[in-house]
């Protein structure tokens, strides 16, 4: 049965956007990617009533955004909000301590990429232009702040957010109280609950727009992956599911699944999780399947998972700290 997809507010900035987006990194980057199959599980999502949509120009050099660019210019008659990314100057996925702004994000490398994203995505404005890693210490750098105001200005773009790096949740907050950030993106799943701790509070103190992206973290919590898993080189989960991080994520997993009543998916849980908390406005699971996308709809559809639920599912909080294959 079909329903329509609840929105959420999109913080201060008032949008009302699905409580489902999309995230469009994978149908660009990874392996096993079929692009008839990518259009079908795109045009299923607007369908469904998704609206928000994110991508990067770090996805394929542009190519995930000129996807996004043909799929909102073929559905002129619904609202699609479009969220894109810079990326940093210096290509290093995520930023270290001690790398500058000018290593990263020089107010003409903003701009620049900011019309790249643009062309690419053949669209005259972008409503969220975000950062792609992100540093606290350059919270106070006017030159960003600058930077994107201009161009917000100039209406090329309409809102400002960060992505924080992996597992760093709090490498943000000083700058999202400059007032100058609408919008932020952070990993938020059954493993990595750290972003309630103290970003949530300050986003919604702020009325800051949280969007919660990987929330099958990569795959494991939508039951992907073996202890026999390999990924074709030049697939970034062959570096994420590398030895190191394959084995223990596997076990929890099993875990995990040992833990659920039987009469849900592990994928439908991860998903109504990272939609559990108030503080989010939207989730983007990376969907490449008209098949994920319907489930991921219909999973959303049902809602918060009730407090003994969540409760449980505390015991499986995962911290981890940066490591070489973490990106
Ligand atoms: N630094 C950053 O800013 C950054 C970093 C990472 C991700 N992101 C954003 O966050 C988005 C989401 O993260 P992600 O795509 O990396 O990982 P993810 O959403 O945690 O996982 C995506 C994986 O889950 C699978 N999946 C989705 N729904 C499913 C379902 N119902 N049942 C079974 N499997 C399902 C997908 O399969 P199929 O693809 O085969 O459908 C894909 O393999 C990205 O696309 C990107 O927009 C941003």
């Amino acid at each position: 049965m079909f329903r329509p997809m609840q929105t959420r507010t999109f913080g201060r900035l008032g949008w009302p956007v699905s409580t489902l987006g999309y995230g469009m990194w994978g149908l660009a980057s990874w392996s096993g990617t079929e692009r008839d199959e990518v259009d079908r599980a795109l045009e299923a999502a607007v369908a469904a009533g998704v609206t928000f949509f994110d991508t990067a120009w770090g996805y394929g050099r542009g190519a995930s955004e000129q996807i996004l660019g043909q799929l909102v210019r073929a559905h002129p008659e619904r609202r699609l909000f479009t969220a894109s990314k810079i990326p940093p100057k210096n290509l290093t996925w995520p930023s270290q301590r001690g790398f500058s702004l000018d290593d990263c994000f020089p107010p003409d490398h903003i701009r620049e990429y900011t019309e790249k994203s643009l062309e690419a995505l053949g669209l005259p404005a972008l409503d969220l232009m975000q950062f792609h890693v992100w540093e606290d210490a350059w919270a106070r750098d006017e030159r960003w702040q600058r930077a994107m105001d201009d161009l917000r200005r100039e209406g090329l773009i309409r809102a400002v957010g960060v992505s924080v790096n992996r597992w760093e949740p709090w490498n943000c907050l000083e700058t999202l109280r400059t007032g100058m950030v609408d919008a932020v993106q952070v990993i938020y799943n059954i493993f990595d609950q750290a972003p309630e701790d103290e970003l949530f509070g300050v986003c919604q103190t702020l009325g800051v727009a949280v969007i919660a992206r990987v929330p099958f973290d990569e795959g494991s919590l939508a039951g992907q992956l073996t202890a026999d898993s390999t990924f074709p080189e030049g697939d970034f989960r062959r570096i994420y599911f590398g030895p190191e991080n394959l084995g223990p994520t596997v076990q929890r997993v099993d875990a995990l699944r040992g833990a659920l009543p039987t009469d849900v998916t592990l994928p439908e849980v991860a998903l109504r999780f990272s939609v559990s908390h108030p503080a989010v406005a939207t989730v983007i699971p990376g969907m490449r399947r008209v098949a994920h996308v319907r489930a991921n709809a219909a999973a959303v559809a049902r809602g918060a998972l009730p407090s003994p639920v969540i409760g449980a599912l505390r015991t499986h909080r995962w911290d981890r700290s940066i490591a070489s294959w973490s990106l």
